[in-house]
């Protein structure tokens, strides 16, 4: 297919361009990009007045449930949601059951992901055997068949003494390892942030300190290991001063916020809204600032959804039982437009940069020609439209589960095209603008 995409802003921050110009496509690459190109016989030109032509999204962090909970979400509702919400690459997370943590597993995500997947899907192993935190899995093996990351997301590496083994065996690869940080002896029976709400509601409450001192002991003990670290979707702002510490002296660490946790404050789990649970918990408007800071300084550089679906079911068990998480791949893009660029937080350009080179080069996808546009490189591109207004109705959204915690709210921005391989898989109708 050949497509010429016309008059956008075209904005890629791995190359410092930014300018209203032309993008041809064809053979699944990008064949040109400039003002007025000439035109193609038998291409599609696509008008991009007033929108923005960037590379494609990538999200670092989403839960796509297969194999072994495929009720929640499959390869392919999974990335059916990630094209609909902009995203043509993701790194999906190891908690499936089985967990991700061989190379024979990996390599069946590999296997139907290109069967059924609509966008580019990395997989990420399990650091630990069954994710239990007690023997490292083979990871020479898994970064040979291809984990772009390891991290035993949905838990953490609870021990320091494993916690060092990690770092010591994952720094070799010259792969990332993502933490999730969360001390679990000071989670047990939590539910929610600790706070006035979890009190009044009778909830076990999830302190500050549960991620803050695992970033603490994490960032110590790879002081003299140097593998590169990345606590995934930080939630509090006494994290963002360890971050902030450890990345000026040097290491390479790193750090994601994901949508949730830039706009939702613990009232959202109010009258026991179990679409307001998530791990790590959503906190109070002083998390929101100091996160929001973290951003604009440079201290928190990627965005990650943590996209986690959840079956209806599962979400009208009483607060305590139901799961944590939210789907997030749909609407994270309006969500990070309105807490980062209308907030004056960051602009555009490093908006686009954390959704796309960032991430990109976090996971070592860049050499493969992800997260940015090159003449003669891969054609994954979104075209967002700044201006499209819209209402998030859960029904609406292509995830297998509907577990947002955005219903009714009005938001502007939106994917208007995903184009993968130089394939048209989304594209906005005129009915659902407005
Ligand atoms: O809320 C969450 N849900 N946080 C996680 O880290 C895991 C995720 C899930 O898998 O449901």
């Amino acid at each position: 297919m050949h497509l010429l995409l016309r008059n956008g802003r075209v904005l890629d921050p791995a190359t410092s361009r930014d300018e209203v110009a032309d993008v041809a496509i064809a053979n699944g690459l990008i064949a040109a990009i400039g003002p007025k190109l000439a035109k193609v016989d038998g291409a599609r030109e696509i008008n991009c007045e007033g929108k923005i032509i960037a590379p494609g999204l990538v999200d670092p962090h989403v839960h796509l449930r297969e194999p072994g909970q495929e009720h929640k979400e499959t390869i392919e509702t999974g990335t059916m949601s990630a094209v609909a919400g902009g995203f043509t690459s993701l790194v999906c997370m190891p908690n499936t059951a089985p967990a991700l943590d061989t190379p024979e597993t990996l390599a069946w995500v590999q296997q139907r992901a290109l069967q059924t997947a609509k966008c580019r899907v990395f997989p990420s192993a399990a650091v630990t055997k069954g994710r239990k935190g007690e023997e490292l899995t083979e990871i020479s093996l898994l970064r040979a068949a291809g984990a772009v990351a390891f991290t035993d997301d949905g838990d953490c590496v609870p021990t320091a003494g494993m916690m060092a083994k990690v770092l010591a065996n994952v720094a070799p690869t010259g792969c990332v390892f993502m933490q999730h940080c969360q001390e679990p002896t000071l989670t047990k029976g939590s539910a929610m942030h600790a706070g006035s709400i979890a009190v009044r509601l009778g909830l076990g409450g999830w302190p500050r300190s549960a991620e803050e001192t695992i970033i603490e002991r994490d960032v110590r003990l790879n002081a003299g290991i140097g593998c590169r670290y990345h606590a995934q979707h930080v939630s509090s702002g006494g994290s963002v001063e360890i971050l902030r510490r450890a990345r000026a002296s040097g290491q390479p660490v790193t750090a994601e916020v994901t949508p949730h946790h830039l706009v939702l404050t613990h009232e959202v789990c109010d009258n026991y809204n179990t679409l307001g649970k998530v791990n790590p918990p959503v906190r109070e408007k002083k998390d929101i600032d100091a996160l929001i800071a973290a951003v604009a300084e440079g201290v928190i550089t990627v965005l990650g959804t943590d996209h986690a679906p959840h079956s209806a079911d599962e979400k009208a068990l009483p607060f305590e039982e139901a799961p944590f998480g939210m789907v997030g791949l749909e609407t994270a893009l309006p969500i990070y437009i309105e807490a980062l660029v209308r907030s004056g937080a960051i602009d555009w350009p490093r908006l686009i940069a954390m959704l796309t080179i960032e991430p990109a080069t976090l996971c070592g996808l860049d050499s493969c020609g992800v997260g940015k546009l090159v003449v003669g490189g891969v054609a994954d591109l979104t075209v967002i439209d700044p201006a499209a207004t819209w209402t998030v109705q859960p029904s609406a959204l292509l995830s297998k589960s509907k577990n947002t915690p955005f219903p009714g709210r009005k938001v502007q921005g939106r994917a208007a095209m995903t184009i993968v391989q130089g394939e048209i898989r989304h594209e906005l109708g005129p009915k659902q603008i407005g």
